[in-house]
C-alpha cells in the first residue's frame, strides 16, 4: 500500500500532463493504410508511447469525478489500480529510443501484458456498479452520471484495445494465418452478409432458413470482431424474445430475419423478430447500465463473461458508435422488434469517436439536475394547500 501511495504521488503530475492532450482519432482508412504500406514498427511505437498514456490519462481523470460512494467500492478500486499500473508501465518508454535493440520487443511484450491485465475491466466495473446500487439504492442523478461515464469509459477501452491489437497483430507473432488478407484486426473486404449468415448457423431456430443473398456481396472495411459482437448480442436478444413468447405455440417459432443494405453513406443491418416487442417507455432503459433486469451474474472463474449483465445492448451500441455508426431499436409492443446497426459505408469517414476530458465533461459531473421543464403527471398535487381545487372552493 505504501509503495502504491508513493507511486501515486509521483504519477499524478504525469496523469495531469497527459490528460491535457486530446486523443487523436484515427479513421479505419488510416489504420488500413498504415498497416498496408509496409508498416513501420518504429513509427507505430513513437505514436503509441504517447497516444496510449494520453488515452489512459483522459479516462483516469474522469474516473475521479465519480461519486465517492461508487469510487470506494472494492471492484472500482481494483480497476483503478490496473489503470494506474498500466499507465506507469507505459511511462517507462517516454525516453526509450526505438533504436535500442530491446525497446521495440519490450514494448510489444508490455502491450500484451497490459491488454491481459485489462481483460476483465467490464465485468469488474459492472460488479462495482451492482455493489453500489445494492448499498445506496438508485437515484436519477448518479444514474445519469454513471451512464455518461460508463459510455465514455468503455468507449475509451474499446479504442485502447484497438490500438494495442493493431500493433501486436502487425508486429508481433500473433498474426492470424486463417486471415492473411486482414490488416491487423481489420478486414478490408468484410462481407457483411457472410458474417450475418455465419451468425445464423449458430442458432437452432434459424437453422435451415435462407437469408436473401444480395446480387453483389455487400462489403465494408471493418473490424469483423466488432461486427460479430454486435450481431451476436442482437441475435441472442431476438432469439430469447422469440422463444419466450412462442415456446408453446402450435405454429412453431417465427423466424428472425436479417437484411443488409448499402447506401452512399450508410451500411445498415436490420435484425427483425416477432418476439412481442418492448413498450416505448422502456426502450431507453434497455441501454442503461443501472437498469439491468438480469440476475446478478457470477464472476466465478470460467463463467461466461458478461452474459446476463444486461450490457448486450449498451456495449454493442458503443461498438457501432466507435466508428461513427449507431445502433437503434424500433419496437412495436405486442408484435416485435427491429434492431438496426448503422455503419459508415466509407472507411475514410469512419473516424474513431473518442471521449475527451475537458471542461464540458467536467461540468457534466458537477452540475446538479435542474427542475424538469416539461410537465410531469404525478399523483399528488405539488403543494396540496395551493391546489387549484382548494383555491376555487
Ligand atoms: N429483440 C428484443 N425483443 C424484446 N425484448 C428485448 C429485445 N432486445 C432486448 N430486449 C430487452 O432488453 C433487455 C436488455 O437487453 P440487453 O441485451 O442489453 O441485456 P440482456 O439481454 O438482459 O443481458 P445480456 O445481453 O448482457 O446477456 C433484455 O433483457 C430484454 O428484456
Ligand atoms: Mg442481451
Amino acid at each position: 500500500m505504501r509503495i502504491f501511495l508513493s507511486l501515486l504521488k509521483n504519477t499524478n503530475p504525469k496523469i495531469e500532463y497527459y490528460s491535457r492532450f486530446s486523443p487523436s482519432p484515427l479513421s479505419i482508412k488510416q489504420f488500413l493504410d498504415f498497416g498496408r504500406e509496409n508498416a513501420c514498427e518504429k513509427t507505430s511505437y513513437m505514436f503509441l508511447r504517447k497516444e496510449l498514456p494520453v488515452r489512459l490519462a483522459n479516462t483516469m481523470r474522469e474516473v475521479n469525478l465519480l461519486p465517492d460512494n461508487l469510487l470506494s467500492q472494492p471492484s472500482i478500486r481494483l480497476v483503478q489500480k490496473w489503470y494506474m499500473q498500466s499507465f506507469v508501465e507505459l511511462l517507462d518508454y517516454e525516453n526509450r529510443k526505438p533504436e535500442d535493440p530491446h525497446t521495440l520487443n519490450d514494448f510489444l511484450e508490455i502491450l500484451i501484458e497490459i491488454r491481459n491485465r485489462h481483460n476483465d475491466v467490464v465485468p469488474t466495473m459492472a460488479q462495482g456498479v451492482i455493489e453500489y446500487k445494492e448499498k445506496f439504492g438508485f437515484d436519477p442523478f448518479s444514474s445519469s452520471n454513471i451512464q455518461y461515464f460508463l459510455d465514455r469509459f468503455y468507449t475509451n477501452r474499446i479504442s485502447f484495445r484497438m490500438l494495442i491489437n493493431q500493433h501486436t497483430l502487425l508486429f508481433g507473432n500473433d498474426t492470424n494465418p486463417a486471415h492473411p488478407k486482414h490488416i491487423g484486426s481489420i478486414d478490408p473486404t468484410c462481407s457483411v452478409a457472410e458474417v450475418v449468415s455465419g451468425e445464423f448457423q449458430n442458432f437452432p431456430v434459424i437453422q435451415g432458413r435462407k437469408i436473401k443473398a444480395p446480387k453483389k456481396p455487400i462489403q465494408v472495411v471493418y473490424v469483423p470482431s466488432h461486427l460479430f459482437h454486435m450481431l451476436f448480442e442482437l441475435f441472442k436478444n431476438s432469439m430469447r424474445a422469440t422463444v419466450e413468447l412462442h415456446e408453446n405455440s402450435a405454429e412453431g417459432l417465427p423466424p428472425v430475419k436479417a437484411r443488409v443494405t448499402l447506401g452512399k453513406e450508410d451500411l445498415s443491418i436490420k435484425i427483425s423478430d416477432r418476439g412481442g416487442g418492448v413498450p416505448l417507455r422502456k426502450i431507453d432503459r434497455l441501454f442503461n447500465y443501472m437498469y439491468s433486469t438480469a440476475p446478478t451474474p457470477s464472476l466465478e472463474p470460467g463463467a461466461v463473461p458478461l452474459a446476463g449483465f444486461g450490457y448486450g445492448l449498451p456495449i454493442s451500441r458503443l461498438y457501432a458508435r466507435y466508428f461513427q455508426g449507431d445502433l437503434k431499436l424500433y419496437s412495436m409492443e405486442g408484435v416485435g422488434t427491429d434492431a438496426v446497426i448503422y455503419l459508415k459505408a466509407l472507411s475514410s469517414e469512419s473516424f474513431e469517436r473518442l471521449p475527451v476530458f475537458n471542461k464540458s465533461a467536467w461540468r457534466h459531473y458537477k452540475t446538479s439536475p435542474e427542475a424538469d421543464d416539461w410537465s410531469n403527471p404525478s399523483k399528488e398535487p405539488r403543494d396540496a394547500s395551493k391546489s387549484i381545487y382548494k383555491a376555487n372552493r
